[in-house]
Order: C-alpha cells, then structure tokens, then sequence
C-alpha cells in the first residue's frame, strides 16, 4: 500500500493529469466527507490539479480559484465537489461561518487549497498535498493521512 508519492510535473498536462488519476480513483465508499488538501506557493499548480480532477468527472465549465467567494460547489451526478480557496482566510474563525458542515457528507469531495489558514478547522486530510517550484520545475508531494487515503492513492497509480 502507498503511504506517500513523490511526482515531478515538468508541464502544466502533468498537473492536469494527475488531477484526473485522482479523480478516476476517488473511493466509492466513505461515511464522511473525504478531504484532499493542496499547499504550496501562490502559482505552484494547485488550482490546475483541481482543474484536471473537475474535468475528469465531467465539469466543462471554468474552473477558476474562488479566492474571494473562498467556495465553489459542483454537484456531479454521484459526488459533490467542494472547491476551497482560503487564502484570503484572515482568521481562522471565519471557516465556521461558511457553513462547511453542511458539506460533511460521504458523497462529498473536499479540495483545500490553502489549508494551513484554517488551523486545525478542518477535517483530517485523506491526501495531503504539497506543491513545490525549484530549479528543475514544479513538483508534487501526496501524503496519505488516514487509511482510506492510502486506499486512495494506491489507486490512483
Ligand atoms: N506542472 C506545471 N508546470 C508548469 N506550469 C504549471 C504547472 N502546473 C501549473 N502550471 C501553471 O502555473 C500557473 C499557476 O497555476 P495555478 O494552478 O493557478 O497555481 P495555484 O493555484 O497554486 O496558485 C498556471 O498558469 C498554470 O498553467
Ligand atoms: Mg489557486
């Protein structure tokens, strides 16, 4: 079983691509919401890897960072996705008033970016990912945080 998965994405394609492996490999079952975090520097790729899994299960719209709405739901024909972008989060606090508990459901998908500005307000991540740009471009750390995580990313390979 994978636990942990270290990908370099030399283009954009990868990071779409490696948006809808995910995507194709969600669990089918969960009794709670699952929660995919994405960190890393403004430009590092994570709002392109929500694009690619959006895409791959059937969003044909836009699919643009809600950084001031900070939430975006798209509800697909078995999954509610929730698109999170707490960058402009200036407290903490402020996460209680956007209602997440409403979308703590087991057909719901969360994808975090900027987690890190909602301390320990949200729920254990399933996948952890950190984004990171260096002289031999952009690249991609996965952490599976509980069980069904690693079920995840184990498929998702
Ligand atoms: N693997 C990659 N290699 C090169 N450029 C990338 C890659 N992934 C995304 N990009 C580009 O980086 C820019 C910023 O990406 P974005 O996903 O909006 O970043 P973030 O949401 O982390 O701020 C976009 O123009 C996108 O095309
Ligand atoms: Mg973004």
């Amino acid at each position: 079983m994978t636990a942990q998965r270290a990908i370099s994405l030399p283009c954009e394609d990868d990071t779409l691509a490696l948006g809808a492996q995910l995507a194709g490999a969600v669990p089918a079952t969960s009794n709670h919401a699952l929660c995919v975090t994405l960190s890393g520097e403004l430009g590092a790729g994570k709002t392109t890897l929500v694009r690619g899994f959006l895409r791959a299960l059937g969003v044909e719209g836009s699919v643009r960072s809600p950084s001031y709405a900070l939430l975006e739901t798209y509800e697909l024909a078995a999954r509610r996705v929730l698109h999170l972008d707490l960058y402009r989060l200036r407290d903490p606090e402020e996460v209680t008033a956007l209602g997440l508990r409403d979308y703590d459901q087991p057909d719901a998908i969360w994808l975090v970016e900027w987690p890190e500005r909602a301390a320990d307000r949200l729920p254990l991540a399933d996948l952890a990912l950190r984004f990171e740009v260096g002289d031999e471009g952009h690249s991609v750390r996965i952490e599976a945080g509980t069980p069904l995580g690693v079920l995840w990313l184990s498929g998702s390979f």
